[in-house]
């Protein structure tokens, strides 16, 4: 798909079809998508867990469940779970691992070359003692990072490019711990859930009402960006910008999906459908 179609199409899906897999080989797509990221130092700060709804208990399931999200995971039959390694970097730096900068690797494959000013002695000498090796050893550093939000921004992306939907939502970070064996320096970041939609990928409309105009500016933080109108036709004929309103049978839509799903898992669950459909309860021996 062209670029501008599939950041037009994207959508935050929450209702996937329970029944129709995903295939290994577009998560594995996904997933080096992420990995061909840009990140800083070419440090892998991202860690990812892939996991397949149908291989938890719905106990499991449920106790990965947060306030903001609860019927993905029992929908999407696929989540990965994205963590930011908080000791990727001093790992690389005291292992001096290839091919991150902290080893000096990058440097020698000439991707920062002697042109921009690097050279071996600069590696060693100034980067390495006095840059990284000061940041690194202040230990941890909470707080998510910029690489892993780009890495998670090109998985997401993918796998609209793929034709498959894909949403973001946090998970209980103790229960994944628990259950998946997460190391103590990686930190949750989001869950991102892939499946094939259940509803229209038209129902909910593209940032209805949304004006960019308050949130970008030009020379200083007071002028709004000049957007041009004629820019933004020709944005609309390439797909990137799209129905901005939810089409006017939305409301039915969601009206129908609710009365689906309550009749699979019984109207007890009420909004958040706390139970998978019936038929997908996890398999035997998983
Ligand atoms: C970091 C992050 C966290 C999010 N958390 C939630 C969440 O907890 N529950 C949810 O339903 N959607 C969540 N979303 C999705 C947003 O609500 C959604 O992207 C936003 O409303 C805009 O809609 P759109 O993605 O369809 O354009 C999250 C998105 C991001 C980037």
């Amino acid at each position: 798909m062209e670029f501008a179609r599939v950041v037009g199409r994207r959508r935050d899906i929450h209702f996937y079809s329970p029944w129709q897999p995903v295939e290994m080989e577009k998560v594995q797509k996904v997933l080096e998508a992420a990995r061909l990221a840009s990140r800083a130092m070419n440090v892998a700060f991202f860690k990812a867990i892939v996991v397949l709804r149908d291989q938890l208990s719905p106990a499991d399931r449920d106790a990965l469940k947060t306030p903001f999200a609860r019927h993905q995971f029992d929908l999407a039959p696929v989540f990965i779970l994205w963590y930011h390694d908080m000791d990727a970097g001093p790992t690389d730096f005291a292992e001096r691992r290839w091919p991150a900068v902290p080893s000096g690797a990058v440097y020698e494959a000439l991707a920062l070359p002697p042109l921009l000013g690097w050279s071996d002695r600069y590696v060693s000498e100034v980067v390495l003692p006095e840059v990284l090796g000061p940041a690194w050893s202040r230990g941890r550093r909470p707080g998510g990072n910029a690489d892993v939000g780009v890495a998670i921004g090109q998985a997401v992306l993918c796998a609209v490019d793929q034709g498959l939907g894909t949403s973001l939502a946090p998970f209980s970070e103790d229960a994944a711990r628990a259950l998946f064996s997460v190391p103590e320096g990686w930190e949750a970041v989001t869950a991102q859930f892939l499946g094939y939609p259940l509803e229209d990928w038209a129902g909910i409309g593209q940032r209805a009402g949304e004006d960019l105009a308050p949130a970008v500016f030009e020379g200083d933080a007071r002028t709004p960006f000049a957007f041009d109108e004629d820019h933004r036709e020709r944005l609309v004929a390439a797909g990137m910008l799209t129905a901005p309103d939810s089409a006017p049978w939305r409301a039915s839509e969601l009206a129908y999906l609710r009365r689906l799903l309550d009749e699979a898992n019984g109207p007890s669950q009420g909004r958040n459908h706390g139970t998978p459909l019936a038929g997908h309860e996890p398999q035997e021996g998983a």
